[in-house]
């Protein structure tokens, strides 16, 4: 089975008809297409990217799913600034694929710092009971900062919630291979 998988899984256990979702990186569109899939024709998706070409493959893959869907051409860290005040504490699932867009500019990639704001942020707009996943990859050139710090600022700031991590147990184990988290949302205080 593939994190991507379980990610999943774990996701659509808790997602229903009319949820409102998160998309924080939405690079080729596959994982806001898998929420599109679970929230149906009155839900909505918002997804945020910093490359434009990301909004577009995103809006094409997307364009037969009657959710509504805002995508907006910015980084997540700005989450607060644009997700509509009435979702804050509504939303359902935020989801984080960090790392570069496949095929594309390997310079264009997710940062540690602008990372922790957005997951900040993301903790917040989460309802309780809400759930958070983050795909990190430390094979990627600073991905292996972007875990570790990702990882200790979980382990130090996300007390309150049920947070686990996964990754693939191989032989030799390969330091690189990517690692899931999982944060599930229990309580108003973070
Ligand atoms: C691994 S890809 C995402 C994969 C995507 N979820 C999918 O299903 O295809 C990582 C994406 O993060 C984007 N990204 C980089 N920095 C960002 C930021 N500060 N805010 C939002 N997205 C960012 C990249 O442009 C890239 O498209």
């Amino acid at each position: 089975m593939r994190l991507t998988q379980i990610t999943q899984t774990w996701l659509a256990e808790i997602l229903n008809e009319g949820d409102a979702v998160v998309d924080a990186t939405l690079g080729n569109g596959f994982d806001a297409l898998f929420l599109a899939q679970q929230i149906g024709e009155s839900g909505k998706i918002f997804g945020f990217d910093v490359q434009e070409k990301a909004i577009q493959h995103t809006t094409r893959l997307l364009k037969n799913q009657a959710c509504t869907k805002v995508f907006y051409p910015t980084g997540h860290e700005n989450m607060a600034i644009y997700l509509p005040p009435e979702t804050q504490g509504k939303i359902s699932v935020v989801m984080f694929n960090l790392g570069w867009l496949p095929s594309s500019d390997k310079s264009i990639i997710t940062k540690p710092c602008t990372t922790i704001v957005a997951l900040e942020q993301s903790l917040h707009w989460l309802k309780v009971g809400g759930r958070l996943s983050v795909m990190v990859y430390p094979g990627h050139e600073g991905g292996d900062q972007e875990a570790t710090q990702v990882i200790t600022w979980l382990e130090k700031v996300c007390t309150k919630n049920t947070i686990f991590k996964y990754q693939k147990i191989e032989v030799p184990q390969r330091p690189t291979a990517p690692i899931l988290l999982t944060v599930e949302k229990c309580s108003n205080q973070i």
